[in-house]
């Protein structure tokens, strides 16, 4: 298809650790979280946030339990500046969250970032600069010499305001970025991360060095290998939080994250839904509720996901994709008539309290957990399966349809959403389940019953029934006498038309709604051609539901001329 096409693409070739040992580790330890949602998120942004609605994604960031938290650019533009003020000036910022502020390395735009920051208690001053081969050819025209000097130089400036503020009682932490990591030549990015070291960590503390993946060009596997080469490299490596920042132009940001974190990255920069420039950052979403499927509590608190959504989709305009992890409309849905049947069955072991450990087939973690509701796990269309319009009825309504009818109603299901062309809401569902099998009382109608239970001379047990039974204009007055109500109608009806079908199986039980409670009575009757039919009764009397039931299936099987 393509010609050439290896002349014009050639993977990197990244580095390799001696010997690996990431592969051999399982995860088990929370990383330091970041979120750069109101930085690198804003930055992609077609319209970016308003002064009001970075407000409320701080607040939602801190509510979620982040420590730390970008929250801009203040030496970009005088919006920036002044988001960081409100932040300060109105108190909003948490005594334990850290707010973390971007600079380019330049003197100016440093000595305004640190204008900004005035009375913030805990800070994370975060610079960068690219020290990549491309940067250097196409971008700056320099040399190594170049930009290694530009960053060594900035963090002296840093140093100096740094050690000012601390001075008037701010807590401060330094973070260096060597952008476009994973197309750097990693033993010169080492090279000057340790002088940066060198210069920002004195005494105490530890420089937050980031490893940012500018653009994901690498496999999960060949970032976590260059992220084992600069730790096990990296002099004084005690000396440094080693974090990273995946972003998702290949489609494996939560991959590069999880495999970076078992070769050593102890911190993690990303965003909520992945949102950010291109194919987004690491969506720290997915990466969090991975771990808590693995049984890790991630430390963030995602059990009211929906309100996450909700809130981030009105103040960033972006939408979560139907299918996103976890948090997609779709993604706790089947439609599958497999699937549902599983599912059903799999909520119903777990209900019964025989497993403590989540296994439901197809759900990875349980919907409660992150705020979501099992009533839209299963959604019928014509994939839809006789499993989960049942699972719906008995969920949603209350009516637990014997297995042998549950076939019968599956094809009335799949003949209507065939007919539409659409989903079927649960209201409809039970609307044909009712139009279908409860509400048929023509041509045959109970219109008067009584019944009278005693005991036989024998001592068995007798209904007595007596009644009035309507067709089209004709009453009949029928009584009969059986060993339970099914059989003393049969006995009433013997010299009527309806007498050759035969009584299959019954089966029962009660339905509330509300304070009300009436009894559901399953029909199913062999017509006199053979043919199987159903019919549901319902009624306060138990008696009177069961008679019901076989009027319904009569009428069913009339009505299909199943006679
Ligand atoms: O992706 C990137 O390289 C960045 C840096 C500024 C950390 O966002
Ligand atoms: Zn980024």
């Amino acid at each position: 298809m393509f010609e050439n096409i290896s002349d014009k693409y050639r993977p990197d070739e990244p580095v390799r650790p001696q010997k690996r040992k990431w592969p051999a580790r399982t995860l088990d330890t929370v990383p330091i979280w970041c979120s750069v949602d109101m930085r690198d998120g804003n930055q992609a942004l077609v319209r970016p946030l308003s002064p009001e609605d970075k407000l409320t994604f701080f607040k939602l960031l801190v509510k979620l339990g982040f420590k730390e938290i970008e929250i801009g650019y203040p030496s970009s533009s005088t919006t920036e500046f002044e988001f960081v003020r409100t932040l300060i000036d109105g108190g909003h910022i948490p005594d334990d969250v850290f707010i973390q502020v971007l600079t380019p390395v330049k003197e100016n735009l440093i000595e305004r970032t640190f204008e900004s920051l005035k009375g913030a208690k805990n800070v994370i001053l975060h610079f960068y600069n690219n020290l990549s081969p491309l940067h250097r050819e196409v971008v700056f025209d320099t040399d190594l010499e170049g930009v290694s000097s530009l960053a060594i130089n900035c963090a002296k400036i840093i140093k100096k305001y740094g050690d000012e503020c601390k001075q008037a009682g701010m807590n401060i932490k330094y973070e260096y970025s060597p952008e476009s990591f994973t197309s750097s030549n990693t033993d010169e990015v080492i090279g000057v991360c340790s002088k940066l070291m060198d210069i920002l960590v004195r005494d105490e503390g530890k420089l937050i060095i980031n490893l940012p993946a500018t653009v994901e060009n690498l496999m999960p596997n060949q970032f976590a290998d260059v992220i084992e080469y600069f730790i096990e490299n990296l002099p004084n490596r005690e000396k440094a939080i080693i974090g990273v920042h995946p972003h998702n132009d290949r489609g494996t940001g939560v991959a590069a994250a999880e495999m970076a974190l078992l070769a050593g990255a102890e911190r993690i920069e990303g965003t909520l839904f992945g949102n950010g420039e291109r194919s987004g950052n690491l969506d720290i979403i997915t990466l969090a509720l991975n771990m808590l499927s693995n049984g890790i509590d991630p430390k963030l608190d995602f059990s009211d996901i929906l309100s996450v959504r909700k809130i981030y989709e009105k103040v960033t305009g972006m939408h979560v994709h139907e299918r996103h992890p976890y948090a997609g409309q779709l993604v706790f849905t089947a439609f599958s008539g497999a699937h549902q049947d599983a599912i059903n069955k799999g909520m119903h072991a777990m209900e019964s309290g025989r497993r403590k450990r989540w296994a439901v087939p197809y759900l990875p973690i349980d919907p409660a957990d992150i705020g979501r509701k099992y009533d839209s796990i299963i959604r019928i269309n014509s994939q839809s399966g006789k499993g989960g319009a049942a699972y719906i009825l008995e969920t949603q309504f209350g009516y637990i349809l014997p297995r042998p009818m549950r076939p019968d109603f599956g094809k009335v299901v799949q003949a209507e959403t065939e007919r539409s062309g659409s989903e079927l809401s649960y209201e409809r569902l039970y609307e044909l389940f009712r139009d279908t099998y409860i509400d048929i009382d023509t041509p045959y109608r109970l219109a008067k019953y009584k019944f009278d239970d005693h005991t036989d001379g024998d001592g068995h047990s007798v209904v007595d029934f007596s009644g009035t039974l309507d067709y089209k204009d004709t009453h009949y007055e029928i009584s009969g006498s059986g060993n339970g109500p099914i059989d003393a109608f049969f006995n009433a009806v013997r010299n009527l038309d309806i007498s050759d079908f035969r009584f299959v199986s019954y089966s029962e039980h009660a339905v509330s709604s509300g304070s009300d409670s009436k009894a559901a009575a399953y029909i199913e009757l062999m017509s006199p051609s053979g043919k199987t039919v159903f019919g549901v009764g319902l009624s306060h009397n138990i008696y009177k539901a069961s008679i019901k039931g076989i009027i319904c299936a009569i009428n069913r099987a009339l009505a299909n001329g199943d006679i």
